[in-house]
């Protein structure tokens, strides 16, 4: 397992559209370790989400911290080729943070509920809901693997800025970089 460099923003690789995994390739070595140095490089950088381009890696792979269950221990999510769709017309805003714009932050809004399809690390089908916060890390994290980066999303700049600009504004709002 490695720390990988994390590409920030201006690197092409964070504006291509990233390749599907053959699900015959999930179980192999070069996946399994790309996946453990993208948990091992999101907790280093006090990330709670990352995504294959995010290292260089232009696949369909994102890991997450999936702490959303208040009855649940926390647990490492993979998600492999992920598709999303919104089940609402009603969004969320969140002040967005991520590892590939470090020290920035904005206001997005995206739809506060979201179905999800795709594979998990052991290459089994996945597909389940989510809403709220969760629904935005999701988004935010498969936007990565479009080529898209949160300030794409931000309809109103003046909701942008420098994390410790913006810090009065995340007190309620809980911070969080992807
Ligand atoms: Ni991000």
């Amino acid at each position: 397992m490695a720390i990988r460099k994390v590409a920030v923003m201006g690197h092409p690789v964070l504006r291509q559209v990233a390749k599907q995994v053959p699900e015959k390739d999930i179980s192999k070595p070069e996946i399994q370790t790309l996946i453990q140095d993208m948990i091992e490089t999101m907790f280093e950088y006090d990330g709670r989400g990352l995504a294959a381009p995010q290292i260089h890696e232009s696949l369909q792979i994102v890991v997450m911290v999936w702490d959303f269950e208040p009855e649940a221990k926390p647990y490492l999510r993979v998600l492999i080729n992920p598709e999303i769709k919104p089940l609402t017309e009603e969004t969320a805003s969140c002040w967005e943070g991520c590892l590939s714009l470090p020290g920035l932050r904005g206001k997005v809004n995206r739809p506060n509920k979201i179905s999800v399809t795709g594979l998990d690390a052991k290459g089994q089908k996945i597909d389940f809901e989510a809403e709220g916060f969760a629904a935005t890390v999701i988004q935010h994290e498969c936007d990565h693997l479009i080529g898209k980066l949160y300030i794409d999303r931000i309809t109103d700049l003046s909701q942008f800025g420098f994390s410790r600009e913006c810090s009065q504004f995340l007190i309620k709002e809980e911070p969080v970089d992807h």
